[in-house]
């Protein structure tokens, strides 16, 4: 009888862990698969901007997001040391193609990026489950949100998912999904790329 109730206690104790580890161990955004050796330059070239994540309805993270279509991403080094030049063309839902760039400052011994202009802000890597992802970061005194972004137009729903997992640990639950119904816009060509902050 003793040993029923251990076993028990013993089984009814394992359960609750499992619960509590769930955002511990599975979901928790981790740093875990990133290659500080081969920093930065192995995000160099294009990236696929697939979903963000928020705190919620109202959360001002995800508006800059709404009248988005989709957006690809070129990240290359700086003529300048210690800098990332990141290159985006956006294409809104009303079919207009806009560009925009910002500048990443990069600490040595860091992953993590400070955007050039916007001292309060930093964007911090984390790993993805799936191999060609990446989540990001996005802290400042107004937003706090995840950025999913992807080597391919699209990603497996696995990692997706997994990426609404990690968030939701995060308190993160408001998801957009970057809808890509349209053309993705081209980086060659001469458009007047405005600095973005
Ligand atoms: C299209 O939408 C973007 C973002 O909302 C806006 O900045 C731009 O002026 C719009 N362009 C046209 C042609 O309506």
């Amino acid at each position: 009888m003793l040993r029923q109730v251990l076993s028990f206690l013993l089984y009814l104790y394992g359960s609750l862990v499992d619960l509590f580890t769930v955002c511990e161990e599975a979901g928790k955004l981790s740093a875990g698969e990133i290659n500080r050796l081969e920093f930065p330059s192995q995000y160099f070239g294009s990236w696929y901007f697939i979903a963000a994540a928020a705190a919620g309805p109202g959360d001002p993270s995800l508006e800059a997001f709404t009248s988005m279509d989709n957006t690809r991403f070129r990240i290359q080094e700086d003529l300048q040391p210690n800098r990332l030049l990141l290159t985006a063309r956006i294409r809104a839902n009303n079919g207009s193609c806009m560009p925009r760039e910002w500048i990443y400052l990069v600490t040595e011994g860091s992953t993590d990026l400070q955007t050039k202009g916007r001292t309060d802000r930093i964007t911090e890597l984390f790993s993805c489950t799936c191999p060609d992802c990446i989540i990001l970061q996005e802290t400042d005194l107004k937003v706090k949100r995840l950025l999913l972004y992807s080597r391919s137009p699209q990603l497996p729903e696995a990692c997706v998912e997994d990426f609404k997992k990690a968030a939701s640990c995060s308190r993160l639950k408001e998801i957009l999904l970057l809808p890509q119904t349209q053309e993705y816009c081209e980086f060659q060509g001469n458009e007047d790329v405005q600095t973005s902050s």
